[in-house]
This record gives C-alpha cells, structure tokens and sequence, in this order.
C-alpha cells in the first residue's frame, strides 16, 4: 500500500522534472520542444493541483471543520503559480528567453517552498486524518 506522502512527493517529483526539461530546453533555445514539454507540464500540475483542491484538501477541511487553515494558504498559493504559469505562455509564442527564464526562476522559488510545506507539513497531517480510509481517498485523486 502506498503511502500518501510518498504518493503525493512522486507527484511533486514529476513536475519538477518537467520543469527543469523546460528551463534546460528554453536555455538552449529548442523551442518546439519546450512548447511539447511545457503543455506537458500545464497538464500535469493542473492534475495535481485538482487532486489536492478537489480530493486532499476537503478531507483536511472537513476534518479541520473550517477551510480558513493551511489549505486555505495552499489554494492561494496554487492561484499565484497557475498565473505565473500563464504568464509563461506568451514569452514561449514570443521565443523570450530571457523573460521566459525570469518568470521560471520566480515560479521555481514559489514552487519549491510550496512544495515543501506540503511535504513536510500538509501532507503528514491529511494522512493522519485519513487513517485507514486512504486508498479510497488514492481512489478518488486517480479517477479525477
Ligand atoms: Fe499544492
């Protein structure tokens, strides 16, 4: 049985990876390939983000019995990377690199501290709240 941190962590991992693709591809200027790998990257952090704010995070809200807690912090925090994220698109139709690498070295910080409250934080506490009902809780991230 997979564990819920480990689960969510291979999930950071995956971006994380496409991310670094794109900065790498964007620094040497292979721009189909970046545009390839950066919807890749929209798709996959939109999944994510669906899976925490429409699975995770109502089950530690419920539990919490108010949404005004650490969730509350981490929607928001996911608002200001999707317009980040939007922000990139156009320097990519613009084959911008010094704006496009500008823009991902500010979503990389908002990323990365994001990331590690999660890990470190939310995510221990949301798999003690869900106890022995995690694999239904596996269940419904993965059929999103
Ligand atoms: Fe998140």
């Amino acid at each position: 049985m997979t564990n819920l941190v480990e689960y969510m962590l291979a999930e950071h991992e995956y971006c994380n990876d496409l991310f670094c693709d794109g900065e790498n591809l964007a620094t040497e200027s292979k721009w189909s390939e970046l545009k390839s790998v950066f919807e890749k990257f929209v798709m996959e952090t939109e999944k994510h983000f669906a899976k925490e704010e429409k699975v995770l995070f109502p089950h530690a809200e419920q539990s919490m019995g108010s949404d005004a807690g650490p969730t509350a912090v981490m929607r928001m925090e996911h608002e200001q990377m999707r317009a980040l994220i939007g922000n990139l698109k156009p320097l990519i139709e613009k084959e911008n690199k010094e704006g496009f690498l500008g823009e991902t070295e500010t979503l990389l910080v908002l990323m990365q501290q994001h990331n590690m409250k999660e890990e470190q934080i939310l995510y221990p506490m949301i798999d003690r709240m869900v106890g022995a009902n995690l694999a239904a809780v596996i269940d419904a991230m993965e059929a999103l």
